[in-house]
């Protein structure tokens, strides 16, 4: 996770100066050689007084694992209990412990922070229930699971970035507040000063709102770069209720030019997918380990499978068909036509071996104006693709955009200019960071893979 060479490199350059290096936790716990004296700052998860000995374990969010400190017990004072904030000075030995690497024989133990443990919610050596900690949204990212889930964020969002950069990405930091409602399907926030609520002035002379996606912005970038994305804060006003839905989301978009086909584009959904879960895999085991074991078992064996194996594609009128024939009763009894509702998604995800699931072509009237006719019928498609996997539904929605002005003309006006110049086919596809995490780590709610959940729904759950 973090680097322990920085850490290091300053050990040696200061290695004749009586000066003290400041190492994270994982820094201490990756060192191969004792040190001189060294500080390290962080908070105590636990405290055991021995009548011989004193033994801390500290953590400062740079690992799951604590490092331990070995002190003697004179150091001990009222204030150093579990959740207090201390810096340790003296020297990284060895470990006898075959479980871990290194530990701090402690020269000066100083508490910078107290912590009174009779109100603290969180408690020294319990295993508390994600349910426990999501009522606590300021102190939850000093519990295990939390800060796991937000190194596991961290490293996946860097690895999403370095993916489309190794790829000849450019990134595009497309607008927050906008006019355009790229999705149409009327879930805007609108924006306002708080001087116009009351005197019921205009701060920009066209309503705005947060948007919905970058995808149309992406667009404009798409007629003069190749290949480009965007990760961004995504705002939608939609269902409070739901497991899999936020007001405020990131969603990674993607945009390629002179792109023909569907298939291109979900081939770029899938390798996205497989790099970053790899790079997440390898760069943080214990954090993702932590889920694997205590949240979703069984979840790390399905997604090293699901890495090794092709994402299976089937067409919507396959996916009614299959629905159509199912034994099982729906409460929205599938029909050609139909959005998939939520049972559906999850039956066919079932269907095709709980495994990652393209569905393509959807109907015409179901998709948003952007979308390429198909030209087909009489069961009229667009060129769409949704990604459905297990656990979550759909994590990616993608398309080839309608690049033929005539076809947009019947359609929309104020998408037309774009396709006056230069037009070129092409296409993209947003995928739900949240949701993303959700499945990786087998989180029921996606309430519990964000840092501040405050604004998640429109009522507090
Ligand atoms: O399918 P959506 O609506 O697609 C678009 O917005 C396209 N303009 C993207 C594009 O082609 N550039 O949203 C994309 C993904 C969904 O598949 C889902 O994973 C996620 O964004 N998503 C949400 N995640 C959490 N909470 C919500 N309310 C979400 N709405 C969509
Ligand atoms: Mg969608």
């Amino acid at each position: 996770m973090l680097g322990t060479r920085g850490g290091w490199q300053a050990l040696r350059r200061c290695a004749s100066l009586p000066q003290v290096v400041r190492l994270r936790v994982s820094e201490a716990l990756g060192a191969q050689e004792s040190s001189g004296e060294v500080k390290v700052q962080g908070w105590v998860r636990s405290v055991r007084s021995q009548k011989e000995v004193l033994f801390l374990h500290i953590n400062d969010g740079s690992s799951l694992e604590h490092l331990q400190v070995v002190a003697d017990p004179s150091l001990e004072n009222r204030d150093l209990t579990f959740g207090s904030a201390v810096e340790v000075r003296g020297k990284l030995v060895k470990s006898p412990h075959r479980r871990q690497n290194m530990e701090l024989r402690a020269e000066t133990i100083r508490v910078v922070g107290a912590c009174d443990t009779w109100t603290f919610p969180l408690k020294m050596k319990e295993r508390h229930p994600l349910e426990y900690v999501r009522q606590f949204p300021h102190l939850r990212c000093r519990s295990n699971t939390l800060a796991s889930l937000l190194r596991i964020r961290s490293e996946a969002t860097a690895a999403i970035h370095s993916f489309f950069q190794d790829n000849g990405y450019v990134h595009i930091h497309t607008p927050i507040i906008t006019s355009n409602d790229c999705e149409g399907a009327g879930e805007l926030f609108q924006i306002e000063t708080s001087k116009e609520a009351k005197e019921k002035t205009q701060f920009f002379n066209v309503p705005a709102f947060l948007t919905v996606s970058g995808q149309l912005h992406l667009e404009v970038m798409a007629g003069a770069f190749t290949h480009v994305f965007t990760f961004g804060p995504t705002f939608r006003a939609e269902d409070s209720q739901s497991r899999r839905h936020l007001a405020e989301f990131y969603m990674v978009e993607a945009e390629l030019s002179f792109t023909e086909s569907l298939q291109d584009i979900m081939q770029v959904m899938e390798d996205l997918f497989k790099t970053v879960t790899s790079t997440v895999l390898s760069k943080c085991p214990r954090d993702v380990e932590l889920f694997h074991k205590y949240i979703a078992p069984a979840q790390k064996d399905r997604l090293e499978q699901i890495l090794k194996h092709k994402f299976v594609t089937i067409s919507y009128n396959e996916a009614v068909e299959i629905l159509k024939q199912a034994s099982q009763t729906f409460t929205f009894k599938p029909e050609w036509g139909c959005d998939l509702q939520t049972e559906h998604e999850k039956y066919l995800v079932k269907h095709c071996g709980e495994v990652p699931v393209f569905v393509i072509n959807y109907p015409y009237d179901l998709k948003p104006f952007y979308m390429r006719d198909n030209e087909d019928g009489p069961q009229h498609t667009v060129a769409a693709v949704d990604l459905l996997v297990p656990g979550v539904g759909e994590l990616c929605g993608g398309s080839l955009r309608e690049e033929r002005l005539p076809f947009l003309e019947a359609r929309l006006q104020r998408y037309l200019d774009l396709r006056k110049y230069g037009s070129v086919p092409h296409g993209g596809f947003g995928m739900g960071f949240e949701r993303y995490l959700q499945y990786i780590l087998g989180v029921a709610n996606i309430k519990d893979v964000i840092p501040f959940p405050r604004f998640s729904h429109s009522c507090l759950l």
